[in-house]
């Protein structure tokens, strides 16, 4: 598909699929492809797990825009730079967009394959796509609660338990300590990554709608005697990621 093309079908949902959940977009139909490459300022992830392509799709009878792949600052680039896909996107005309990630779990309560819907965030990263301005958004409801509840609601139909809370985004690439994990708890994250946030912050500015879920993956660091690898971060969100497909199908 060409980029006119893609601008031309004005799909007004989107989805960004995180780490190993790039399999979900096959859920909804691949109807075609653009590549991160073919749209300018946008360029491919260089993480393995992380296609880098926009798939449109038909979901109820309209055209929907998945994201597989986005980029992270942990590859070098600003916190402008990683969202550039969340400003094309809102050029283009999309006005709500699930952000969709691999985290760790910290919350006792949780399960490493299950899902938690992020409520809201603590940004760690020491940077924001708002750099330089505009200044002074309101952030008191990034994750909009009226679409949690269309999430809830929808988890309920399926029958899929869906965790809630409050995801932490570290600058990575490494995984955290458990010193931080115990900070972090403290702080009252409930599940960790290194994504997520630069978009939400931009999608929020840009007055779009956002929603975010986290696949958990694993037990964040020093939880359970374990130590982690990117690998089986991938592999559990393959499995788990059909759950997930199934739940964004019936909630968007
Ligand atoms: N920490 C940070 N990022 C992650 C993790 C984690 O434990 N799991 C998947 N992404």
């Amino acid at each position: 598909m060409s980029l006119t093309a893609l601008q031309n079908a004005r799909p007004e949902t989107a989805i960004v699929l995180g780490s190993g959940l790039g399999a979900v977009a096959e859920a909804f139909g691949i109807e075609s492809e653009v590549a991160y490459a073919d749209v300018p300022g946008l360029s491919a992830s260089t993480v393995p797990g992380h296609a880098g392509r926009f798939v449109l799709a038909q979901h109820h009878g309209k055209p929907i825009l998945l994201a597989q792949g986005r980029r992270h600052l942990y590859e070098g680039l600003t916190a402008h730079e990683v969202t550039a896909s969340i400003r094309f996107m809102h050029e283009i005309g999309v006005k709500r967009v699930v952000l969709t990630n691999a985290a760790g779990a910290i919350h006792e309560s949780f399960h490493v394959g299950g899902l938690m819907l992020i409520t809201d965030h603590i940004n760690l990263q020491g940077t924001t796509p708002l750099l330089g301005g505009p200044n002074f958004h309101d952030m008191s409801e990034v994750y909009s609660r009226a679409w949690c509840e269309k999430f809830h609601a929808a988890s309920l139909e399926i029958g899929l338990k869906l965790h809630a809370g409050v995801y932490a985004a570290m600058l990575g690439p490494q995984y955290e300590t458990p010193a931080e994990i115990r900070m972090l708890r403290t702080l009252g994250a409930d599940a960790v990554g290194m994504s997520t946030v630069p978009e939400a912050i931009q999608a929020r500015a840009l007055g779009m709608e956002v929603a975010g879920i986290s696949m958990l993956t694993n037990w964040a660091a020093g939880l359970r005697a374990q130590t982690l690898h990117h690998a089986e971060v991938v592999e559990v969100g393959k499995t788990a990621g059909m759950y997930l497909a199934r739940l964004l199908k019936a909630a968007v």
